[in-house]
This record gives C-alpha cells, sequence and structure tokens, in this order.
C-alpha cells in the first residue's frame, strides 16, 4: 500500500511516500526556521501562511523523488493533532481535497503516534513491547507500547518540554531560534561538570519531567556570570554554560526513561522526537543501555525530527485497520495518545 503522509503539525510543512508503512520512497521537509527565526519562536498565524504557500510545492516534491504519480496513492494520512490549530488545519484540507479527487481512503494520525512508529521506517525496528520517550520542542512523554495502536502513558513534563528549555537556554546565549543544535555544536567545547546545574528527578517513583527549574537556573546563572564577569569570567565560558545545562536534561531523560523501561521489564527502548537528535543523549543512552542489557532504537535524525513519512507509517497501520476519517473529520490542539488504544 503506497501512502503518502502530511504533517503541518508545527513549522515544518512535511509529506513522505511510504510503503507499507517501512519502505520510504521520498521524505520532504520545508523547514520555516528563516520566518519565525526574528521572533525567537513559531509565530502561529505565519506558520498557517507559510503552510498554505508550501504545501503544494512540497506533495509535489514528495511525488517526484518518489518517482510516482497521484494516482498510485493508495492513501493518505494527514496529522490532526496535537499542534497549532491554523497550521494543522491546512493540512488537513488539502489532504481531504486530494483524498476526495482521487477517490481514495483519508485517515487522521496523531503526530506522537507518528514519531514513536517513525522507528519502523529503519531496517531494524525492535518488537513490542517497547518503551518510548518523545522528546521534542512541544512535547517530553514516555509511553509503554504494547502494540500499533496501543499506548499506555508513563509520564510527561509538567511544565516546559527538553525541547523548548534547550531553545530557551539558547535564547538566553544569544544562540537563535531553534537552540537545540546549536547548543549541542555549543557544549562540545565545554565541561559537562563545570556547573551543577539541578536535576528534577521529582518524586522518588515519579516518571513525570519537569525543566523549568532548571531553565530558571540557567537564566539565573547567566545573569550574574554576565553581571559579575571579574569571579567568573576567566574560569567558565558560555560553552561549559552550555554543557552543563545539556547534561542536566540528558541525565534526567535517560534516568527516567530506564526507570520505566524496568517497570514494565520491556526488552527494549525507543526514543524519537527533535531532541532525540542529540548525540550526548544518544551516546548516554546507549552506554546505560548497555549496562542493563537492553536493546536501544532510535530513527535517523531526518526521521526525528518532524516529516511526513512517520505520518504515512502511522496512517498505514490505521487504514489497515480501517480506521477512516470522513470528510468531517477535524483537527485539534491536544490530542492524549492515550484515547487512542482500543481500550480507551
Ligand atoms: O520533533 P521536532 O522537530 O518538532 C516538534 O514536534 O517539536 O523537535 C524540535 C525540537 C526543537 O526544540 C529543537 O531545538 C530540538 O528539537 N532539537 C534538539 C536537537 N535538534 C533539534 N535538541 C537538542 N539537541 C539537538 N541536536
Ligand atoms: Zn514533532
Amino acid at each position: 500500500m503506497i501512502i503518502l503522509g502530511i504533517d503541518t503539525s508545527c513549522d515544518d510543512t512535511s509529506a513522505g511516500v511510504v510503503v507499507d508503512g517501512r519502505s520510504v520512497l521520498s521524505n520532504v521537509v520545508h523547514s520555516q526556521v528563516e520566518v519565525h527565526h526574528p521572533y525567537g519562536g513559531v509565530v502561529p498565524e505565519l506558520a498557517s501562511r507559510e503552510h498554505t504557500r508550501n504545501i503544494m510545492p512540497v506533495v509535489e516534491a514528495s511525488l517526484l523523488k518518489a518517482g510516482i504519480q497521484l494516482n498510485d496513492l493508495d492513501g493518505i494520512s494527514v496529522t490532526v493533532g496535537p499542534g497549532l490549530v491554523g497550521a494543522l488545519l491546512v493540512g488537513l484540507y488539502y489532504a481531504k481535497g486530494l483524498a476526495y479527487v482521487l477517490n481514495i481512503p483519508l485517515t487522521g494520525v496523531n503526530h506522537l503516534e507518528g514519531h514513536i512508529l517513525s522507528i519502523f521506517l529503519e531496517e531494524d525496528p525492535p518488537p513490542f513491547p517497547f518503551v518510548a520517550l518523545t522528546v521534542s520542542g512541544g512535547h517530553t512523554s514516555i509511553y509503554h507500547v504494547e502494540g500499533h495502536g496501543r499506548y499506555t502513558l508513563m509520564g510527561q513534563t509538567l511544565d516546559d518540554a527538553a525541547g523548548e528549555a534547550f531553545d530557551k537556554v539558547a535564547k538566553l546565549s544569544g544562540l537563535g531560534y531553534p537552540g537545540g543544535v546549536a547548543i549541542e555544536k555549543m557544549a562540545q567545547n565545554g565541561a559537562c561538570d563545570k556547573i551543577p546545574f539541578p536535576r528534577a528527578y521529582m518524586e522518588k517513583d515519579s516518571l513525570d519531567f519537569s525543566f523549568s527549574g532548571l531553565k530558571t537556573a540557567v537564566a539565573l546563572y547567566m545573569k550574574q556570570w554576565r553581571e559579575d564577569r571579574e569571579p567568573y569570567e576567566q574560569e567558565t565560558t558560555l560553552a561549559d554554560i552550555a554543557a552543563s545545562f545539556q547534561e542536566s536534561v540528558v541525565d534526567v531523560l535517560v534516568h527516567k526513561l530506564m526507570t520505566a523501561r524496568r517497570r514494565t521489564d520491556a526488552p527494549s527502548v525507543v526514543m524519537a522526537g527533535g531532541v532525540a537528535c542529540n548525540s550526548r543523549l544518544r551516546e548516554k543512552l546507549s552506554a546505560a543501555a548497555r549496562d542493563e542489557g537492553v536493546r536501544v532504537y532510535f530513527p535517523r535524525p531526518e526521521y526525528c525530527t518532524d516529516n511526513g513519512a512517520m505520518i504515512a507509517a502511522a496512517g498505514y497501520y490505521r487504514l489497515l485497520r480501517g480506521e477512516i476519517a470522513g470528510m468531517t473529520a477535524d483537527v485539534t490542539s491536544r490530542f492524549p495518545i492515550e484515547s487512542l488504544s482500543p481500550q480507551n
């Protein structure tokens, strides 16, 4: 089954063509970074307008790269939430129009389900069950994944997402938006044990996250570091701050994911979403998994950040189950993934 997947949930317009939920024929992403960069974050109305401008060329490019025609498509899969409502609507209405004209089934996908199932785009995907961490600019959550469409939420952030913390610290450091990649690069020249930034492990058994305290601690440290350069200037660099901040986020993410894994006794862990591109995070999670004899899986960076191929993969399994969206389908800014499980 050849599926076209479309994602316009935030600031990337993406479309991908995937065969049987596994084999990627194309994955085209049009980034809006330059549009939002001057504002230091995503401006929802500008994002919707950009999607409107780019959706057609992006879909056309995805078909061209895949070497197929519109008539070759067997179905269309589109993100319907969570995300920015105005942005999601552009993707959904474009997908509806296309599905109607081509007379092929349309299915609506949860963006986070797409991130989790992006691992199935890789050569050697994990067997079920596994524990998955979705870590991006909008989400930081841990799920017990027992099958396609069977997800149990184990923990989530109570305030900022990990990617949001990276973006805010980058902004404070004058590194611009989006900040994850810039912080990672800066951190390579710093000492990660230089500043003992807090690690919010929460109550003993909690698998929830909180990154707002860390963000405030970095902001306060930086303010003092800038004002009072005498005692700090010689010893601490911006790279040390970036590395110490990154280490704090990475330690908490790895600790919680591995704790969740032990609780379910699943044989493997999966990590996906934009922050999962971070090499320090990949390195430390791999080491922790090795120590416990657990297999760790992460998609290549192209499939970690927002993309249409992962939506096509998730849509394939929905279409197999006959979950077809009608022409009245709508989008939703909040969309708990647990609601997808059959028992709910
Ligand atoms: O999954 P994604 O593309 O979009 C959302 O669904 O949010 O994730 C984007 C987030 C941004 O916050 C970005 O700063 C972060 O992922 N990110 C990174 C890295 N690459 C992207 N964070 C840390 N290290 C990276 N290498
Ligand atoms: Zn995402």
